[in-house]
């Protein structure tokens, strides 16, 4: 277990920000995760644990303890009904392995999240969700490692307390746990979900004859090539904001004004706005800022073209959010963990 000082985390997140941890160190089990928050020098710092590092801007050197979370390892277990298994997955897993590896073993549920960045760890705490799938509806636990007492805890599907890209570990627990794994229940007997939008046009195209788990993914994998930028070339962290949900009575407006706006019912009260159309309409597609700017395909993406500091990419997100606020009285939330 080797700790290193005022280490360059540049390497660490996906916008490629040059950002120094005070002390940066890995693990690989739960037992070595101990034994470094027992580690005087770690305990003396604030900590922060970092899986993929995909869906962070770091704005500053961070002072702080900054531990890699690596912890490997998947487990199955089928469930006496024959048509479900549970599946216990390493927190430090990257998701996306948990998927392939899902698909080896021909078990459904999570294939729509094919090619979400990150780890396991990470994946409960923002409710992944992509293509009319979310973590939660697979979920059945987690353990996470409290780092007050030192103790395991077991987390239930309820006291997740999952909504979009929102969780418990968001709110009132945050910063207090450590996800060590995750449990979720897939199928034997498939269900195949290709409602959202552009999967059964791909699928066309792909001249898929019969539908898979593994032709879902593939066409998921596709979609998302084709629209978001790859971190390993532009630094990004996927949607730098959430869907705003609001008031029917405010879209009933806007679709007076803009009636090309976009959205989907979330509940007979409220509708859900694309974003990247919202920040598309402000002008904001394709501006380059210097080293930084908004992705030229998709306006909720922000980008890191090489050099850029975190704080440049914050001062773009809250223009953005300023402007979207001026034109259409929506507030823009951030769905990156700006720290
Ligand atoms: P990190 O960025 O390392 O951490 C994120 C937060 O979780 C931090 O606050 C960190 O401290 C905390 N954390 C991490 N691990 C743990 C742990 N084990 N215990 C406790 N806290 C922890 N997200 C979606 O939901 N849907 C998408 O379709 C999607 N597409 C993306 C596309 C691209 C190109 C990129 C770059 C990102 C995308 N994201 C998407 C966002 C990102 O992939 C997810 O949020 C992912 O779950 C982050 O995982 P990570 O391991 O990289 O987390
Ligand atoms: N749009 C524009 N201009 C843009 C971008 C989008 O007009 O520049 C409009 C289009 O009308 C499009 C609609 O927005 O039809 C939706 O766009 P898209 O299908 O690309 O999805 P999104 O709403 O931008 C969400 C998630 C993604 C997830 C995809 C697929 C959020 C914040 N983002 O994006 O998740 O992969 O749907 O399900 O909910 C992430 O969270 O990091 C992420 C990438």
């Amino acid at each position: 277990m080797t700790i290193q000082r005022e280490a360059s985390l540049q390497p660490y997140n996906t916008f490629g920000i040059d950002a120094r941890a005070t002390l940066l160190a890995e693990f690989t089990s739960v037992e070595e995760l101990r034994q470094l928050l027992q580690n005087p020098e770690v305990q003396a710092l604030p900590k922060l644990i970092l899986g993929g590092g995909s869906n962070v801007l770091f704005t500053q050197d961070v002072e702080a303890a900054v531990l890699l979370n690596r912890i490997k390892g998947i487990t199955l277990n089928p469930e006496a009904d024959g048509k479900h298994v549970l599946v216990t997955s390493g927190s430090g897993e990257t998701w996306h392995d948990l998927v392939l590896y899902s698909l080896e073993q021909d078990l459904g549920g999570i294939e729509n999240l094919s090619l979400i960045p990150g780890t396991v760890g990470a994946a409960p705490l923002q409710n992944i969700g992509a293509y009319g799938v979310e973590l939660k509806d697979t979920f059945v636990s987690l353990e996470a490692l409290e780092m007050e007492s030192g103790n395991l805890v077991t987390f239930t599907h309820e006291q997740c307390g999952f909504g979009y890209r929102e969780s418990v570990f968001k709110k009132e627990a945050k910063g207090k746990f450590i996800v060590t794994s995750v449990t979720l229940r897939l199928t034997k007997e498939h269900t195949f979900n290709t409602s959202y939008g552009a999967i059964q046009d791909t699928l066309l195209q792909q001249q898929v004859q019969e539908l898979s788990l593994k032709a879902i993914s593939q066409a998921v994998c596709h979609i998302r090539r084709s629209k978001l930028p790859d971190p390993a070339k532009i630094g990004n962290a996927g949607s730098f904001f959430k869907n705003p949900e609001i008031p029917l009575a405010l879209f009933e407006i806007l679709k007076s004004q803009y009636p090309g706006i976009p959205g989907y019912p979330v509940s007979p009260e409220t509708v859900k706005v694309p974003a990247g159309w919202l920040i598309e309409q402000c002008g904001w597609r394709g501006k380059i800022l210097g080293k930084h700017g908004v992705h030229k395909d998709q306006a909720l993406v922000l980008v890191n073209y090489g050099g850029a500091a975190g704080n440049d990419v914050k001062a773009l997100a809250y223009e953005i959010i300023q402007s979207v606020e001026q034109k259409f009285g929506i507030t823009l939330t951030p769905e990156v963990n700006i720290i």
